[in-house]
């Protein structure tokens, strides 16, 4: 399996994220690991699986990796295999009720990530993944390193199985 792992990260926490998922991948051929800043057009396209992640700002990703994203021409993920994530606060640790409930019902970056990854041609391996901050700025929550781990070690096991 050849993997890229894409992310965004203003505070580093989805960049921890992101190299959890990589050491969950395991065995896979070929495992590169870069901010979407980095990526290329070529690197994208031998890839045989595309994991993306981005922070949570405002119900969404990041605007700078989802326009990159948007950017890719029509049809560029075809017969490619694609995951996304994203780091998102806590609930519990948002102390006003109503910005809770907003944050609650305002959604998350993984979901739109998925979103224009498949409109590009990408085949979904697993379902959009939130991984939690704790507070705005983080640290990561407990326990969410393993759990990312352990989400990297799923979609190895979705991929040798298809
Ligand atoms: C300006 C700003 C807006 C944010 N908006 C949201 C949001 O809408 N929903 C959410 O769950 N978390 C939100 N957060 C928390 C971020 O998701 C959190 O800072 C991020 O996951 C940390 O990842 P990073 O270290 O890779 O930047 C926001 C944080 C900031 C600073």
């Amino acid at each position: 399996m050849k993997a890229l792992i894409l992310f965004d990260s203003v505070f580093g926490h989805t960049k921890a994220i992101a190299e959890a998922i990589g050491r969950g991948l395991g065995n896979a051929d070929s495992l590169e690991l870069i901010s979407f800043k980095q990526a290329s057009e070529e690197k994208i396209l031998s890839a045989q699986l595309l994991i993306v992640g981005s922070p949570t700002r405002g119900f969404m990703p990041t605007p700078e990796i989802h326009q990159f994203l948007k950017n890719l021409p029509a049809n560029s993920l075809k017969g490619k295999y694609i995951a996304a994530f994203d780091t998102r606060i806590l609930l519990s640790t948002i102390k006003s009720k109503p910005l809770r409930m907003m944050v609650d019902f305002g959604g998350y970056a993984a979901k739109p990530l998925h979103k224009v990854l498949i409109k590009k041609g990408g085949v979904a391996l697993l379902e959009p993944q939130g991984f939690y901050v704790v507070d705005e700025k983080g640290p990561l929550a407990e326990g969410e390193l393993e759990n990312a781990q352990k989400w990297g070690a799923k979609l190895a096991e979705k991929f040798r199985t298809l």
